[in-house]
């Protein structure tokens, strides 16, 4: 009986046990997934890879030069287009640029390291190599309207433009602070003065790389402050101009977290660039931390002193991390491996380089997601991004002579129009168009001409087209510069009828003459990279406007203000030269005198003023 109750009690026991357990055992929680940093993503990564596969990272090749089954091979990490290197024809849509990307990006990941390509294009005043993408305005305008959140659009509607075609990593923007317009490269600038740069660089950079795509800004350092702004020339400045001119810029790009920086061909005190090791070790990566990845100029290392392999010892050395080597990248890559093996280059710099290279793919998302795109039904040359490009175009005009009310245009007068210029998108968007040096056409396929769109307003409205000027109220006069990018545009002889000017801006001159004689209300526009150096011909007008390097939309923008449906908000960020000799004189100056010069920085009228 005794071993029955106590089985019993037993048994009760482990009911009431039971019972108790699942009441105390708590719910089992799903294991917490703790995300590896990307520092610990470029580690681990790092540690997978061969001494090849490392420096097959930091070579940059040209679409032209190689094939995706090179790219397999030898899995090379970036490639680039050059300006206006399509995939076929300047008409190739972004399906034809997306393809070429899908089969490069297919082929990395086929390679031994399985590390997709960062692939880098010029998007610097939107997808500009792209057919039918919106050009916005040239940096030169940019700097005029001085908006940084109009900059910040603008790098968020460019990102969108390139990711149409797959391709994440713009070289842009320049953060040139420039010196002498004499320079081919003034537009791709803000300013003369780096308080502008301070304004709008993190913007533009946030814009682009909140939106998917790697900012560069280049040239580093200096690039913009050569003797007589000679493009690739000597900075003869003291060490703390250089920081309070053109560094400051850089504290603005690194303190929005840019991706990149490109070096610049120029030389410091006869120091080439790219082996300045003061500027680009101890400065940048040391003194201002940058983190990103340092990449070199189109064949900028082979300016260095020494042959092929010292080049690259040199450069690399310094802190350059990627060459960009268009048609050498396969004689890069064996030699920059050869210099690790003969120990000139140590293989902490190689995996420094790597972990730079590898932390800007991870961050990008071009680790996990290679193949991204956006559709370009929703996303290329869409209304809202004409309507941005023409609301930029608007900010950038600068109204630099307004006498007698000339403007705002009535809505019933008469116009005769002419220049070379008037009916021409092409010079409107000026070097980095289509091509490396522009588009000389006048219909690049979108955008839409000052022609057409003052033709535009006259059927909407009172206002006709007189064919010849003796029959008009008021004549207007679109004089241009021809495009051009890089040194092809470094000119000293800046006026309306030298350097780099249309021919034709004469004959337009003439009609401005004869109308101001014959008491015509006589309105000038100018597109150009730059100030040029007005003279006597000012006086032939009663208004006048720099519209710089406007872009596909510079025609609506232009008569948006004209007609008065806006007012100029527009100030110069270029002192504008009276004559040749003031040429190089800039609002940097600490005896910068407002009244030496033509107009000096910040000067625009408005409507009210
Ligand atoms: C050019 C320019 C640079 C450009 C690069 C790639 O020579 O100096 O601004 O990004 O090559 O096209």
């Amino acid at each position: 009986m005794k071993k029955f109750i106590g089985l019993f009690i037993f048994i009760l026991s482990l009911v009431f046990m039971s019972g108790c357990t699942t009441e105390i055992v708590p719910p089992i929680e799903p294991p917490i997934v703790v995300e590896p940093t990307i520092a610990e993503l470029v580690e681990s990564k790092l540690d997978s890879l061969s001494l090849n596969e490392k420096v097959a990272q930091m070579i940059q090749a040209e679409r032209g030069y190689i094939s995706p089954e090179q790219v397999e091979t030898y899995g090379i990490g970036s490639i680039l287009s050059g300006g206006g290197s399509h995939p076929t024809s300047y008409l190739d849509t972004a399906d034809d640029w997306y393809q070429m990307y899908f089969n490069y990006q297919q082929s990395a990941l086929n390679s031994s390291s399985e590390i997709p390509i960062i692939y880098g294009i010029d998007a610097v005043h939107g997808n500009n190599n792209l057919y039918g993408a919106t050009i916005f305005p040239h940096n030169i305008g940019l700097g005029a309207a001085n908006d940084p959140d109009l900059m910040y659009e603008i790098g968020k509607a460019t990102a969108e433009e390139m990711r149409v075609t797959g391709i994440t990593w713009t070289f842009a923007p320049a953060v040139s602070v420039v010196s002498d317009i004499s320079w081919g490269r003034t537009y791709e600038g803000l300013s003369e003065n780096p308080i502008i740069h301070q304004n709008l660089v993190q913007s533009m950079i946030l814009g682009l790389q909140d939106n998917g795509v790697s900012a560069t800004t280049k040239h580093f350092v200096g690039d913009g402050g050569t003797a007589f702004g000679v493009d690739q020339g000597n900075v003869i400045l003291d060490e703390q101009t250089i920081r309070d001119i053109h560094l400051l810029p850089y504290y603005e790009a690194i303190e929005a977290g840019v991706d990149t920086i490109m070096i610049s061909y120029s030389s410091i005190n006869d120091m080439k660039m790219h082996g300045n090791d003061y500027w680009i070790h101890d400065v940048l990566k040391e003194e201002m931390g940058f983190k990103g990845f340092i990449i070199s100029d189109w064949n900028a290392i082979h300016q260095l002193p020494g042959d092929y392999s010292d080049q690259i010892v040199n450069s690399v050395n310094t802190g350059v991390d990627m060459l960009m080597e268009p048609s050498d990248w396969l004689s890069a890559y064996d030699t920059l491996s050869q210099a690790v093996l003969n120990q000139r280059i140590s293989i902490e710099r190689i995996d420094d380089a790597v972990s730079r290279i590898l932390t800007v793919k991870y961050t990008r998302g071009l680790m996990d997601h290679p193949f991204d795109r956006l559709a370009p039904e929703t996303n290329l040359y869409t209304q809202e991004h004409q309507d941005l490009a023409r609301e930029a175009v608007r900010k950038s005009l600068v109204l630099l002579k307004n006498d007698g009310q000339a403007l705002p245009l009535s809505n019933n007068e008469s116009i005769y129009i002419t220049g070379p210029a008037v009916d021409h998108v092409g010079y409107m968007c000026g070097g980095w168009t289509t091509y490396w040096q522009g588009n000389t056409a006048s219909d690049i396929g979108v955008g839409i001409s000052i022609k057409d769109a003052l033709s535009n307003v006259v059927n909407a409205q009172s206002v006709s087209l007189a064919t010849t000027w003796a029959n008009a109220d008021t004549v207007i006069v679109v004089l241009t510069e021809t495009p051009y990018s890089e040194g092809v545009g470094d000119h000293d002889q800046l006026t309306l009828t030298t350097g780099l000017s249309h021919p034709d801006n004469a004959a337009a001159l003439l009609i401005a003459n004869q109308a101001q004689a014959a008491g015509k209300n006589v309105i000038g526009i100018l597109i150009s990279g730059r100030p040029l150096v007005l003279g006597s011909y000012l006086d032939d007008f009663d208004a006048f406007i720099a519209a710089w390097l406007p872009g596909s939309e510079g025609g609506s923008g232009i008569a948006d203000v004209i007609f008065g449906d806006y007012d100029f908000t527009g100030k110069l960020s270029f002192t504008w030269p009276k004559d040749i000799s003031q040429i190089g004189y800039t609002s940097t100056r600490s005896n910068y005198d407002e009244s030496y010069v033509m107009f000096p920085f910040g000067y625009g009228l408005s409507y009210r003023s």
